[in-house]
């Protein structure tokens, strides 16, 4: 539990908002069993970024798929959306959240019921092949073999982004737009670490929003951009948020638990 006047300060801006916007990282997926990359039980932590290198990739297909194959198509491939999902998701059904700004390739936004989402580092539920385009779906790949072959022989690739690698530009665009409309933006569960994603608080602050961060831990928005620090949990502090907001209980379809 957050600091209750916190709260209710934070719910009072977000109700009074035309446009409010919220910008996640891995931390809201932390609880729908999904690794952190950064922190002590984080992916950098027991796996080499090198993996999610563009050039690494060319060179040694087989070895960073073997590690892109348990990180995100086995170890968290069915991860569920969690209480902060479902929050953002219910939050845009009410007209109370415009969009979605997000670092995560985790697809559990949208699993939650958000339609507005930005994915500025791609999504894991789509690839392609490096020499035709063909795009895929996990079900369609043979994990078995590695590295995927495409039927024209081509590489396949997950459609995330790598390190080394451009921001999607559709991405890029509609998350500039947002951030400078935005009237309040809710960071959730990022350090703030990796550009240019984490420029976007800094650019809609700059455009006068109020920033509400949600994390445990301090990030490098807390001592610089963060207005009201919500020191907890995605799951459980987002929840509460949104029952400050509407005053509603949040409901999760239970096939969605
Ligand atoms: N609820 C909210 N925040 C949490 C929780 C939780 N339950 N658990 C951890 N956090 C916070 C941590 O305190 C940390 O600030 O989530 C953040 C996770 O930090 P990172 O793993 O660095 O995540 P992120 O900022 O999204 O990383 C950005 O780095 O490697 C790249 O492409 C990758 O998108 C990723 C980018």
């Amino acid at each position: 539990m957050v600091d209750r006047s916190l709260l209710e300060k934070a719910a009072a801006i977000v109700r009074e908002s035309n446009y409010t916007i919220a910008f996640t990282g891995a931390g809201i997926s932390v609880e729908s069993g999904v690794p952190p990359f950064r922190g002590e039980n984080g992916i950098w932590a027991k796996y080499d970024p090198r993996t999610l290198d563009l050039g690494f990739f060319h060179q040694h297909p087989l070895e960073s798929w073997e590690v892109i194959r348990e990180l995100f198509y086995q170890f968290f491939g069915n991860a569920k959306a969690n209480p902060a999902h479902h929050a953002l998701a219910a939050l845009e059904h009410k007209g109370l959240l415009k969009s979605v700004i997000t670092q995560n390739i985790d697809n559990l936004h949208q699993q939650a019921g958000s339609h507005e989402v930005y994915e500025f580092h791609g999504n894991s539920q789509k690839l392609i092949c490096l020499q035709c385009g063909h795009h895929f779906v996990p079900d369609e790949i043979d994990f078995e073999k590695l590295p995927p072959l495409c039927s024209c022989g081509g590489l396949i690739k997950p459609d995330f982004i790598f390190f080394g690698e451009n921001i999607p530009m559709d991405a890029y665009e509609r998350s500039v737009d947002a951030a400078g409309r935005a009237e309040v933006v809710i960071v959730i569960g990022s350090t703030g670490e990796v550009m240019p994603a984490a420029q976007m608080p800094y650019l809609a602050k700059q455009n006068g929003a109020t920033v509400i961060e949600i994390n445990p831990g301090a990030s490098k928005f807390t001592y610089t951009i963060t207005d009201i620090h919500l020191a907890g949990k995605a799951g459980e502090t987002m929840t509460e948020l949104f029952e400050a907001v509407t005053g509603e209980k949040l409901k999760i379809a239970h096939n969605e638990k």
